[in-house]
C-alpha cells in the first residue's frame, strides 16, 4: 500500500510591510541633527566604526518631521494589531541608526517586547549590502540547513520556508514591523552612502479593558 505523504508547516510567522509617504527629506536632516546633538549615542547591535545609534528619542519639539513618523508608525502598529487580537499596543522607545560604509547590525531579538520594526529613511541610491535579515533560528542559520537536509535538486522552486534566513531588501518610507521575538539583524553596507532607518519597540498595554 502506498502511504499518503502530508505536508504541512511548523509555526509560520507573521510580518507585515506598509509603504508611508513621509517626507524623506526632512527626515533625513532630522536624523543627522539628532546625531549632531548626540555624536556619541550608544553601542547596542550596531557594528563598525561608521555605525551610529542613537539613544532612545525623548524630545519632538524640534522634530517635527520624525514626530508625525511616529504618529503613523503608531497607527500602523494598531492596526497590525486589531487584526486578530485585543488591547492596545504602547510605543515604548525608538531611535536613529545612520550606518555608514562596513557599518551592520549583529543578529539579536527584542526579547520582553511586543511588536518591534523599522523605517527606513535613507537606501544608498547604489544599494550594496545593507539588507535586513530575519532568522528562523539562530543556531540554523550557523549551520546552513544544507548541511543538515542536503542540497536542493536541481529545478526545485525554493519557498520562504526553505531558507534558514530571509530578507528584505529596504526601500525609502518603508515600514517592517515583526514580532520582537523574531531574531534578526542588518547586512555590512558596502555602498559609500550612508543607510539611515528609525527603529522601535511596542508593548502591549495588558492592563486595557480587553483583557478585563
Ligand atoms: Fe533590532
Amino acid at each position: 500500500m502506498k502511504v499518503q505523504i502530508k505536508p504541512g508547516f511548523l509555526f509560520p510567522t507573521q510580518f507585515w510591510t506598509a509603504e508611508l509617504k513621509e517626507n524623506i527629506e526632512k527626515l533625513q536632516n532630522e536624523a543627522y541633527l539628532i546625531q549632531k546633538n548626540d555624536m556619541v549615542g550608544v553601542r547596542k547591535s550596531n557594528s563598525g566604526l561608521q555605525g551610529y545609534h542613537s539613544k532612545d528619542i525623548k524630545d519632538l519639539n524640534n522634530l517635527p518631521g520624525t514626530n508625525q513618523l511616529v504618529k503613523q508608525i503608531i497607527n500602523a502598529v494598531n492596526a497590525i494589531h486589531q487584526i486578530s487580537r485585543q488591547g492596545e499596543p504602547q510605543l515604548t522607545n525608538f531611535w536613529i541608526n545612520i550606518s555608514g560604509k562596513g557599518s551592520s547590525n549583529t543578529p539579536h531579538t527584542h526579547s520582553g517586547l511586543t511588536y518591534s520594526g523599522v523605517f527606513f529613511i535613507k537606501v544608498p541610491k547604489e544599494m550594496k549590502g545593507g539588507r535586513f535579515l530575519f532568522y528562523r533560528n539562530f543556531n540554523e542559520a550557523d549551520l546552513m540547513s544544507t548541511e543538515n537536509m542536503g542540497l536542493f535538486k536541481k529545478g526545485y522552486q525554493l519557498q520562504g520556508y526553505d531558507y534558514p534566513i530571509n530578507t528584505i531588501l529596504p526601500k525609502e518610507n518603508m515600514l517592517v514591523v515583526f514580532p520582537s521575538w523574531v531574531p534578526h539583524a542588518v547586512e555590512i553596507n558596502l555602498s559609500d552612502e550612508e543607510r539611515i532607518s528609525l527603529s522601535f519597540n511596542f508593548k502591549l498595554n495588558r492592563t486595557l479593558s480587553g483583557f478585563k
